[in-house]
């Protein structure tokens, strides 16, 4: 059979449906595109004249949703219309992690897949080709096709396809990560669709970049890439406490180790523990399954990734507590970041709300800047009201919000930098040595900053990965 893709439908209007769907409109201009949420809020922010408005920040985002939206991409939450009249349907809703119930706190909870599948099951035309965007559990499209009732078992006789299409952005940079891919990856088992699918991408991306397989490679191949990177960070990372102790300096080592080519240079910067949707996601979700097929061994190999991962963050507040004299109790630090990577103003599972939490329980006011974070998304992250005024400073723990780097600065004993924002690298030192209680220290965990320079100005400095 052959298809004629005209209309796409995008379940899921967050940080890979939007920035997707926007790009793949923007390179298939003859496409009308659907982005549909359930989320109003989330919609009308989309929808907003001012494009600073837009729910989530991506570099070039912007400039790609003035030239396409209104025109072929559109966003609303039309969701049952939208899906009625798609020849292809994207689900890119969220899987987080399982709260309850079995498999809580490791498997991945599939309630909105389900939904998705669901409404689908019952609004689309016969034919439709569905794509899972969202990173999902292996055999996820098993239970995407049993909703669907394919191939027979629908009373309407209707007939799907399911794909596996996972997305490799990384958020920061999603917007070069889609426009030049490293590798699209589409999971399938009939010709067909996957040739419709990759019609599209052919729009813009090499052919040899797209790898075509079976459901459950690509399934399992999006869980094992996110694996893979995050256990690279826990590496450099467990190395990093090791070049504290020893003298080693863990830039030197990354840059020594990173020349040889079986190695590679890349992700290889240490940091205060990775953070984002999917990393932490992803390998909890294969541990469960790995528990799930009996192979104990694999699945405790990759717990100690998550393990490392969380003792860096741990690590990281004790030794601020330890530096600052053995209490923080009353003292004002300033925190420099709070999303979980630079160029995002996503906070899921930032190290920030770890280090900012241990903190706070023990008793200091923390004065958190980010330049792209809201004080509302900080509120809910820390679950602390920040409605204190400087007068009620105390020994109870509390923070504020800060609109410059200076004002978390002033009368700071301690300066944190949490997130890699470029901002961080171009600060004012002098002035900054100026506003800060003596003795004054920073605890830079991304390596950032100029040492030497800092030093010039009397600042004690704490560097992840070298020590001192
Ligand atoms: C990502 C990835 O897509 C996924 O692979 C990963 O598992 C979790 O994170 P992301 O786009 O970052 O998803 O999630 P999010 O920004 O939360 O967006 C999901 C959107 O789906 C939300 O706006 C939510 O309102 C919407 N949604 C959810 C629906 O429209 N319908 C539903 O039934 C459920
Ligand atoms: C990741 C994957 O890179 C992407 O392919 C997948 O689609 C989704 O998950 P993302 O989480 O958006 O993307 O960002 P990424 O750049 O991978 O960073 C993840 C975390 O690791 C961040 O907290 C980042 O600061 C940290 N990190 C990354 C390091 O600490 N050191 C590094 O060298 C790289």
């Amino acid at each position: 059979m052959k298809f004629n893709i005209s209309k796409i439908c995008c379940i899921g209007a967050g940080y890979v449906g939007g920035p997707t769907m926007a790009v793949i409109a923007n390179k298939c201009p003859h496409i009308n595109f659907n982005v549909v949420d359930i989320n109003q809020e989330r919609i009308d922010k989309w929808n907003s004249d001012e494009l600073s408005e837009l729910p989530i920040f991506e570099p070039g985002l912007p400039e790609i949703i003035k030239e396409t939206r209104g025109k072929n991409l559109h966003f609303s939450t039309n969701v049952d219309e939208e899906i009625s009249k798609a020849d292809m349907i994207f689900i890119s809703v969220n899987t987080p992690t399982k709260k309850k119930g079995k498999g809580a706190g490791q498997a991945s909870d599939l309630k909105w897949i389900e939904a998705s599948a669901r409404r689908i099951s019952k609004h689309a035309k016969s034919n439709a080709i569905i794509v899972e965007k969202s990173t999902l559990p292996v055999k996820t499209a098993q239970t995407i096709k049993e909703i669907l009732g394919v191939p027979d078992r629908n009373e309407s006789n209707k007939k799907f396809y399911v794909l596996s299409n996972p997305e490799f952005l990384a958020e920061g940079t999603a917007i070069k990560d889609l426009e030049n891919p490293d590798r699209v990856l589409i999971g399938g088992e009939d010709e067909s669709p996957i040739s419709a699918l990759v019609e599209i991408y052919l729009h813009w991306v090499n052919p040899e970049k797209i790898i075509t397989t079976n459901l459950w490679s690509s399934e399992l191949s999006k869980l094992i890439a996110n694996a893979f990177l995050a256990q690279r960070i826990s590496s450099i990372n467990s190395i990093s406490a090791l070049c504290e102790t020893t003298g080693a300096d863990i830039n030197e080592v990354a840059l020594a180790i990173g020349a040889d080519k079986r190695i590679g240079k890349y992700f290889l910067n240490a940091g205060p523990g990775f953070g984002g949707s999917c990393f932490k996601k992803d390998i909890l979700n294969l541990i469960y399954i790995c528990n799930h097929y009996g192979l104990s061994e694999v699945s405790s190999y990759w717990q100690k990734v998550i393990d490392i991962n969380n003792w860096q963050m741990e690590r990281i507040s004790n030794l601020i507590v330890e530096k600052l004299f053995g209490t923080i109790a009353g003292k004002k630090i300033g925190i420099l970041g709070f999303s979980f990577k630079e160029n995002t103003n996503d906070t899921r599972e930032s190290p920030a709300i770890k280090i900012c939490k241990d903190l706070i329980e023990e008793g200091a006011n923390l004065h958190i800047f980010d330049p792209k974070v809201e004080l509302k998304q900080i509120s809910k992250d820390l679950g602390l009201d920040n409605s204190f005024s400087e007068a009620a400073y105390s020994e109870d723990g509390q923070w504020y919000y800060s609109e410059s780097v200076i004002e978390a600065a002033n009368d700071a004993d301690a300066l944190v930098i949490v997130t890699n924002w470029d901002i961080f690298k171009n600060l004012d030192w002098q002035e900054i040595s100026k506003v800060m209680r003596k003795p004054s220290c920073v605890f830079d965990t991304r390596s950032v900053v100029n040492k030497v320079e800092l030093r010039k100005y009397g600042i004690k400095v704490w560097s992840l990965g070298i020590g001192v």
